[in-house]
């Protein structure tokens, strides 16, 4: 069956079950690489997705349920706060292997979306449900604090 879906502001067509994760059309169908699969339960948070302001596991998201734009990484070029992001977390060298790294920074963007001056307490639990299996929180979360003193210049 043919489902539309909007990913970072453009309509595709995907040929699928509606019963399909968001996940696996996002990356079989849309060319979308930076949303991961992790655990595919929804515990660990690689393939956090942004719809409609709020951050969402597309693992456990059937395409079907799906309304609104999709945003993911790949927009970063377009997006004020992904931009930031993606230049803080280069510069300070937050990522080891990466993988959990998109779905850090989308988690991180909707919480600088609503707040551009979180407090240390503030972004841990914004970003409790990604996992980093590496070890980088540190560096993760003096990434975020770079990019939102950048966004509030
Ligand atoms: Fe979706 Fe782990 S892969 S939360």
């Amino acid at each position: 069956m043919a489902i539309e879906l909007q990913v970072n502001g453009k309509t595709q067509s995907v040929d699928t079950s509606p019963q399909t994760p968001l996940l696996y059309a996002l990356r079989n169908d849309c060319d979308i690489n930076s949303a991961k699969y992790g655990c595919g339960q929804g515990q660990c948070g690689a393939c956090t997705v942004i719809i409609n302001g709020n951050a969402v596991r597309s693992c456990i998201t059937e395409i079907s349920t799906v309304q609104g734009n999709v945003t993911t990484l790949e927009n970063y070029k377009n997006d004020p706060v992904l931009s930031a992001l993606n230049r803080a977390f280069i510069a300070e060298q937050a990522a080891q292997c990466g993988f959990c790294i998109s779905g850090m920074m989308m988690s991180a963007k909707v919480l600088l979306d609503k707040n551009r001056n979180p407090t240390d307490d503030t972004i841990r639990k914004a970003l409790n449900g990604n996992l980093c299996r590496c070890g980088t929180h540190t560096r993760i979360l003096r990434a975020i604090r770079v990019a939102a003193k950048e966004l509030q210049a």
